[in-house]
């Protein structure tokens, strides 16, 4: 079993000091960076705004994930793409058609992932997941960090890792499965055991003295 890529949610981060925050997940080990985009519609809260991915975005090589809680993905996508995202995560729960969201975001080549919410069925995203980069069961309500992880996710991430395999002889097929929300040294263990290939952290990573520390727990969960 290979290692997950840890992404810390800037969400957690202190926002009056947002480059020094990125800098030390950076520091810390992270793999990648997790924002989190929301319209104050598809969830009740706002997020992380693309003028702020674009002002930090020069702290880092490493890939930007952004995940997308809104209602109109599509008019997201150039935004974030000017601002330099490497992968986006739209809800199949949003209102614009699916593959037209994958289609535009692989127009700029880079990653197309689709995250479900925790009362959504895994069913709703099985069809997409030859044409995407990544899935994210969400493991708490989407919209606010420092949740309490959801159990019945792990049976998700199970059923996600049964398809993967049963799609894995197709040409150049990869996909991260992901998951987000209470994600802590207690919970991520069994996600990993059932095939999570990236694990998002807000608060374990952000709140914490040493996050090199959790970084690394985390990556050897
Ligand atoms: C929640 C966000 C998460 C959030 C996770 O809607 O998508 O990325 O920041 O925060 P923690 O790790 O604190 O649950
Ligand atoms: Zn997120």
């Amino acid at each position: 079993m290979s290692k997950p890529r840890i992404a810390p949610s800037l969400l957690a981060a202190d926002f009056s000091r947002i480059g020094d925050e990125v800098q030390r997940v950076v520091n810390a080990g992270a793999d990648l960076l997790h924002f989190d985009i929301m319209d104050g519609e598809f969830v009740p809260n706002f997020g992380i705004s693309p003028l702020m991915i674009a002002a930090v975005r020069d702290k880092t090589d490493l890939p930007f994930d952004v995940h997308i809680m809104v209602k109109h993905p599509l008019k997201y996508i150039d935004p974030l793409v000017e601002a330099g995202a490497d992968m986006i995560t739209f809800h199949i729960e949003s209102y614009d058609e699916p593959y037209a969201v994958i289609s535009a975001i692989k127009a700029h080549n880079i990653k197309a992932g689709i995250a479900f919410s925790p009362n959504t069925p895994t069913d709703t995203v099985i069809p997409y997941l030859s044409d995407i980069d990544l899935v994210l069961p969400m493991s708490v309500e989407p919209g606010l960090g420092g949740q309490k992880f959801i159990q019945n996710t792990l049976v998700k991430i199970e059923t996600l890792s049964e398809a993967k395999h049963y799609l894995r002889h197709k040409r150049k097929y990869q996909l991260d499965i992901s998951v987000d929300g209470g994600v802590t040294i207690e919970t991520a263990p069994a996600a990993v055991r059932l095939g999570v290939t990236i694990l998002v952290a807000g608060t374990a990573i952000f709140k914490s003295q040493q996050p090199e520390t959790v970084i690394e727990n985390l990556r050897n969960a």
